[in-house]
């Protein structure tokens, strides 16, 4: 087994070998722009992107003229708030979404807020799921967009879309779904679930980084978007920019290669979640899970170790790749706003890890996670007092800090 192991692969993958080969012709050899109409460089490119695009389309049950390129889903996300935002605010101006969205949402929303609309962020319950009822209540004559994610980068939980997207239908509101989490590891159907849009990105699925699309629905209803920068007039005029061909192709790729191998690999990446689960409660006391229980990512465990900092742990188990519910994105090292809008106390917060496994995971490389956990986890409880005064039956609720 080689060292450092990777298992954070919420937050990027590697490319696949096979995308990669796709992708490699691409950038010298076959290099043309796919908005040449004249010569057959731009041909070629051009029927590599629209290859690209049905490879794409039909991972997630869409029409290829339903796909929009972009750099991203943070982008994405951009494009479906802000388009939809600027072309229907005649109509409305209010937005429904959710405190656990991911900050390519709550931040787009929180601008548009300073724009005059109002914005409704829904809470979860403790499994980190939002309540379509709660959906349904929020709704009001003024609301033009739903945007609730698809499955949580940290947690792993995955929201009752289709249930969400059949009450948009009902009230003629529009559903815009982050699936960036989703897409390539569980099954996803616009149609089926009622998806009007729906961002995603190909460096969470094993294509390159730097390109991603945006779902946007053609008929029933024919959905309409403002574009965020003027140009060219590609992508239908929604997205204006020569497209990033290599990446394309190798983002298409990576999508034929998902819907080839999601079955298996969500089962074996499943059981060895599960063994990680199972094996580290089993052997530690006080470890919690964060998320639903079933309703998850089958790659995603969220843990939290009472009396240990997540930050210290992965400082102890440096060779291998995970993250922590408070990673430092601030220098203040706030815990998760997810974990704490799941009614997660700031100390488990702070102590949770987020193991994101992936294709390219061996049960060598878990079972090496496994042992390093249970064995940094006792170390570091070992030196901590409060583990301690714990252990003795001290309950740390009634303990007065205060030195007089
Ligand atoms: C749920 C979710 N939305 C959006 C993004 C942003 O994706 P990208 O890196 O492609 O901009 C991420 C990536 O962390 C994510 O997990």
């Amino acid at each position: 087994m080689k060292l450092p192991v990777y298992m954070d692969s919420h937050s990027t993958t590697p490319v696949d070998p096979r995308a990669l080969e796709a992708m490699l012709p691409y950038f010298a050899e076959k290099f043309g722009n796919a908005a040449s109409r004249n010569h057959s460089f731009g041909w070629e490119a051009e029927q590599a992107v629209e290859s690209a695009r049905a490879q794409i389309a039909r991972l997630i049950h869409a029409d290829p003229k339903e796909i929009v390129f972009t750099s991203g889903a943070t982008e994405s996300d951009n494009l479906a708030l802000k388009g939809v935002v600027e072309m229907y605010r005649e109509k409305g101006d209010h937005l429904i979404t959710a405190v656990t969205e991911h900050r390519a949402v709550l931040d787009t929303a929180r601008r548009l807020e300073k724009q005059g609309i109002q914005v409704t962020y829904l809470p979860v319950g403790e499994d980190g799921r939002v309540d379509p009822d709660a959906v349904r209540e929020a709704i009001t004559e003024r609301t033009i967009l739903i945007s609730i994610m698809l499955a949580n980068n940290e947690i792993g939980t995955i929201n009752p879309a289709a249930e969400i997207g059949r009450i948009a239908k009902e009230r003629g509101v529009l559903f815009h779904c982050d699936a960036t989490q989703g897409v390539g590891k569980i099954p996803v159907d616009v149609e089926a679930m009622g998806i009007d849009l729906m961002s995603f990105t190909s460096h969470k699925m094993y294509g390159p980084k730097g390109v991603g699309a945006l779902y946007v629905r053609k008929k029933n209803p024919r959905v309409r978007l403002a574009p965020l920068f003027d140009g060219g007039g590609h992508e239908r005029g929604m997205r204006s920019g020569t497209l990033p061909v290599p990446l394309i192709v190798g983002f298409g790729k990576a999508c034929e290669i998902a819907g080839a191998v999601m079955t298996e690999e969500s089962a074996r990446l499943a059981r060895f979640r599960d063994k990680m689960l199972h094996t580290i409660m089993e052997t530690l006391g006080e470890v919690y899970l964060n998320g639903h229980p079933t309703e998850r990512l089958p790659h995603n465990l969220n843990l939290s170790f009472a009396y240990v900092e997540g930050e210290s742990l992965l400082m102890g188990m440096k060779e291998i790749a995970l993250s922590s519910g408070s990673a430092c994105t601030s220098a203040s090292l706030e815990p998760s706003y997810v974990l704490k809008a799941m009614g997660r106390g700031a100390d488990l917060a702070h102590s949770s890890i987020r193991f994101g496994l992936g294709r390219f995971n061996t049960e060598e490389e878990v079972d090496y996670v496994i042992g390093r956990v249970i064995e940094t986890v006792r170390r570091l409880r070992e030196m901590s007092p409060l583990y301690e005064m714990a252990r003795e039956g001290i309950d740390l609720k009634t303990v007065n800090w205060k030195v007089d």
